[in-house]
């Protein structure tokens, strides 16, 4: 048997480390969206990663979701639990549990898990946030949410998004239109993908899904839903789409978007970002879930939300050019030369006065140190020679400059006379001073 020591670990497949910066982008993101539907009303939930396999049952037994890709397993007193691979069953359980008062808009931010096979943009553990309104049949919350989305991406700087809506119709339109679909597609059975007819056997709305050659030419000419729909979903759709106009969000009306969960009924919308491949390109979707309250033990309640995917916007960001990583200033490095005292003390205080503040440890020549201040992006080195500390003074010297976070000359050259960008002062006037430079 190996070594356990000289085994070396890597992330599981599927599964990534994210670093920064990449990881203080993601975390701007999310508190972008936070921010945004903060404002809009809605309030965070925050649902176990774990739960019994029934909640996600519910999904849809004939997904690939819960079928194939669920990290499901025994727990130790035997119950069968999953790891969340989306959102919205946990939240439909947590609003069945605690009974909250409508109408309950909440949005999440979190990790899902789904057993898929890994490439760029689709991932093993990747990240959602994501909103969910209960109670309200209105059209407009659906136009709510929506936009809120749009918006987001906007915001985030991104052109390239379209995004596509459709209608499922309700309960029994949608019923009968999978079995208008499976009829069809029996019939030219044989001119179907081999995975078509596979999927045609669990789920045919989801063949409608297929993006191979051979299937195009079938799907073209199958059932449109709008066949199907009752007067009611036809007009709750129809007051979704004006919805979108007045707010002037374009949108295209894409009659074979079914989506990948089986709760939906009603409106579906998806944003497809083309800078992406198009495999990878949907950046988020949602819809109304009417009845999934319901099946999961509750009282009969409407609902509707969407989940964005965190990973594919950032690609997504990274094909347009858009969003880049946020610049962090520190307020001061500390170059201590005088054995680190200093500096450990003086790291505190600025931290304290509510400001930034680093220092490298060990020990390490004026050269050695000025390179990491300069490293760190702080605006200020803070030195301490031995004449300071005798003399109870620091010596400041402007790395960068306030305006634009240009390099001042100071930072370069380490030997230079005192300049404008370089003065001795009391230590105990050092706070004010970073203070009124800020
Ligand atoms: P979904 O379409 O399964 O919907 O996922 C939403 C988004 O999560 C996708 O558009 C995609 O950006 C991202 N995503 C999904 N799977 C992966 C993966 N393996 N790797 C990277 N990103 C992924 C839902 O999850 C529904 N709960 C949305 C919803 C909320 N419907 C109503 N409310």
């Amino acid at each position: 048997m190996a070594d356990p020591k000289s085994q070396k670990f890597q992330t599981l497949t599927g599964m990534r480390d994210m670093l920064w910066p990449d990881s203080a982008r993601r975390r701007l993101l999310v508190d972008g969206f936070v921010g945004l539907v903060g404002n809009a009303g809605y309030k965070e939930v925050v649902p176990p990663l774990l739960e019994n396999l029934g909640v996600f049952r519910r999904i849809g037994e004939a997904t690939d979701v819960v079928t194939k890709e669920m990290y499901d397993f025994e727990d130790k007193d035997g119950s069968r639990i999953a790891l969340r691979p989306e959102m919205t069953a946990g939240v439909a359980r947590a609003f069945v549990q605690h009974k909250p008062a409508l109408p309950w808009k909440v949005f999440y931010t979190g990790s899902n898990f789904r057993h898929e096979r890994p490439q760029k943009g689709r991932y093993r553990a990747f990240d959602q946030v994501g909103v969910e309104v209960l109670g309200p049949d209105d059209p407009d919350v659906d136009v709510e949410v929506i936009v809120l989305a749009w918006r987001f991406f906007e915001a985030l700087g991104l052109e390239q998004v379209r995004l596509l809506v459709n209608t499922l119709g309700e309960h029994a339109d949608r019923s009968a239109y999978s079995e208008g679909v499976r009829l069809y597609l029996e019939s030219r059975r044989s001119e179907l993908s081999g995975q078509a007819q596979e999927t045609l056997q669990r789920n045919p709305l989801r063949v409608l899904d297929s993006k191979r050659r051979e299937d195009k030419a079938v799907i073209g000419e199958a059932p449109r839903i709008s066949k199907y729909l009752s007067e009611a979903a036809a007009e709750h759709f129809g007051r979704v789409c004006s919805g979108l106009d007045a707010l002037d969000v374009p949108y295209t009306v894409d009659d074979r978007l079914v989506r990948g969960l089986d709760y939906y009924r009603r409106t579906t919308f998806e944003f497809a970002a083309d800078a992406l491949d198009a495999a990878q390109n949907a950046i988020g979707g949602g819809g109304r879930y009417d009845g999934l309250v319901e099946d999961l033990g509750g009282p009969a309640t409407d609902g509707v939300g969407f989940a964005l995917g965190v990973d594919r916007i950032l690609l997504a960001c990274d094909a347009e050019e858009v969003f880049a990583p946020p610049v962090t200033r520190l307020d001061a490095y500390l170059v201590d030369l005088t054995g680190g005292e200093s500096a450990r003390d003086l790291t505190h205080e600025i931290r304290g006065a509510g400001m930034s503040a680093d220092r490298r440890f060990g020990a390490g020549s004026m050269k050695a140190q000025m390179k990491a201040a300069d490293r760190s992006g702080a605006r200020f080195a803070v030195i301490i020679g031995s004449d300071e500390l005798v003399a109870d003074e620091v010596t400041v010297r402007m790395l960068r400059r306030p305006d634009d976070g240009s390099h001042s000359d100071a930072a370069n050259g380490g030997q230079g006379g005192p300049t404008d960008a370089q003065q001795r002062i009391p230590r105990r006037e050092l706070i004010e001073f970073l203070r009124s430079r800020k």
